[in-house]
């Protein structure tokens, strides 16, 4: 076996850990699949990389479905991130669960005291993105024999040169596949191309949509290049006569901007020019109002952030008065907006800039005065709140850990166990990296993990946030 063999008619066992799935060779070496694909399928396999231990495959083609596959509704395909809805939900539930529990069963103080929860499921299984990033593109292929000068969808999954087109995305609401429609439709008669990334010229990129679900408010993005040479006064004033339109047609879009993206990446990125109405929408969680702009961070699925949170709740034991807690990994808000009615003071540590803006206008408008933004990396903010502020606060009753889904600094989590707080919540998007960090946490201190719950905030991916308490015993 080398580099780019096949494998032909390889049964896929089940998700290891994050997009991972595994399989036997027939010489039953294991085979780790990336991406993409159902379990108990038959697939044929490209030898990506061959280890020592296991080998590294892409999925070339489904050789038989899965059992797990359900047939779908007519209006319903897979595109870019649904890639689970044809497995049951019932059963998608099981994956998750059954994943979480793999990845942390290999710590052993894990299985004695641990109260693993089942996992809490999602009380609506569509409509709930409330932020959907449609990209432009040309698309030419010799080998299908495509050439279509105006695709208009979702990057097909780690293969960024290609769009898939399609007309209903299940994980948006209907109002924003119906402003989908209507924005495909002006611009694909606009006479303006879609940027190619090649050259770095034309015009369309990128369209935008956010939507607050307990305002209905909906804020909409042109994410354009006003580089492009053919880009006219005439094209600019059919835009924003487009955009008058839809928002009388679609009442609640509050807020239209275009985006100066004359970026070389393909990214959204920062100069937004506001065109009509409103800066900002609005959204609430529990019973806090906030302040979205177009560059905010803002839970993907905002109604099931407050399940979310409210098992974070309940894991906070409350046996004595709560004094101090640290929220690390803050972003602009979410949890410690919780935490601020629980506790005496609360430090919210990030490490972007920016996000101190919206924060601040959070907490104001919403009367919250015990919380402070710190500006810092969490790695170096422990170090110096246990020299400084520790001095003024004592002990710590609680941290709150919320890293980014790859990574956490190498130095943060000697530093986050010196803390001693009597309590850590651990908040993840990731299992595996999960595990690797409560692995470091039981073998190095006195902590023991008390409560696992597996909650699904993201149907018919292979998404999965994981709440853990840990207790300190020793
Ligand atoms: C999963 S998000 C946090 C979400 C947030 N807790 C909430 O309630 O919505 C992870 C955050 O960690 C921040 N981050 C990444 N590395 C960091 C570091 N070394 N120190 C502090 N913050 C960091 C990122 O900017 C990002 O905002």
């Amino acid at each position: 076996m080398k580099k780019h063999d096949i494998l032909e008619r390889i049964f896929v066992e089940k998700l290891i850990f994050w997009w991972k799935w595994l399989a036997k060779a027939p010489d039953w070496k294991k085979i780790i699949i990336t991406w993409g694909v159902i379990p108990e399928s038959i697939v044929n396999l490209r030898i990506l990389k061959i280890k020592n231990s296991y080998i590294d495959a892409q999925v070339l083609d489904v050789v038989k479905k899965s059992p797990l596959e359900d047939k779908l509704p007519d209006h319903f395909q897979v595109y870019g991130g649904c890639k689970w809805l044809p497995i049951k939900y019932e059963k998608q539930l099981e994956i998750k669960e059954e994943q979480v529990r793999e990845a942390l069963y290999h710590i052993r103080e894990f299985t004695e005291n641990t109260n693993f929860h089942k996992i809490v499921a999602s009380p609506e299984i569509y409509g709930y993105r409330n932020k959907v990033e449609f990209s432009f593109w040309k698309y030419i292929s010799s080998k299908e024999q495509v050439h279509d000068d105006f695709r208009f969808w979702f990057h097909k999954q780690w293969e960024f040169d290609r769009i898939i087109n399609c007309s209903y995305c299940v994980l948006a609401d209907d109002e924003i596949n119906e402003i989908f429609k209507e924005v495909d439709s002006f611009s694909r008669k606009s006479g303006l191309p879609t940027y190619d990334p090649f050259n770095h010229d034309w015009f369309w990129r990128h369209f935008v949509v956010r939507k607050a679900f307990y305002t209905w408010d909906i804020m909409i993005i042109f994410s354009v290049n006003t580089n492009y040479s053919g880009y006219s006064k005439i094209h600019k004033s059919d835009l924003e006569k487009f955009s008058a339109e839809i928002s009388e047609k679609f009442k609640n879009i509050k807020s239209v901007y275009i985006l100066w993206n004359t970026w070389k990446a393909d990214i959204v990125s920062w100069d937004f020019r506001l065109v009509f109405w409103k800066e900002t929408i609005r959204e609430k969680l529990f019973d806090f109002e906030f302040e979205i702009n177009p560059k905010s961070f803002f839970q993907t699925n905002s109604k099931w952030a407050e399940v979310l949170y409210s098992q974070v709740m309940n894991l906070i034991k409350k046996e004595k008065s709560l004094d101090v807690a640290l929220d690390l990994y803050a972003w602009t808000w979410t949890i410690w907006i919780i935490l601020s009615n629980l506790f005496k003071k609360v430090y919210s540590v990030e490490l972007v800039k920016e996000a101190s803006l919206d924060w601040e206008r959070n907490a104001k408008h919403n009367n919250v005065s015990n919380i402070e933004f710190v500006n810092a990396k969490v790695e170096d903010f422990l170090n110096e709140f246990e020299t400084d502020i520790r001095k003024e606060t004592g002990l710590v009753d609680l941290l709150i850990i919320d890293p980014p889904r790859d990574w956490m600094h190498p130095d943060a989590l000697p530093n986050i166990i010196k803390f001693n707080a009597s309590q850590i919540i651990y908040v993840s998007c990731n299992p595996s990296t999960l595990a690797r960090d409560l692995d470091f946490i039981v073998k190095n201190s006195g902590y023991e993990i008390t409560d696992v719950i597996p909650v699904d905030m993201f149907p018919h991916t292979h998404h999965i946030e994981t709440v853990v308490r840990l207790e300190l015993k020793k």
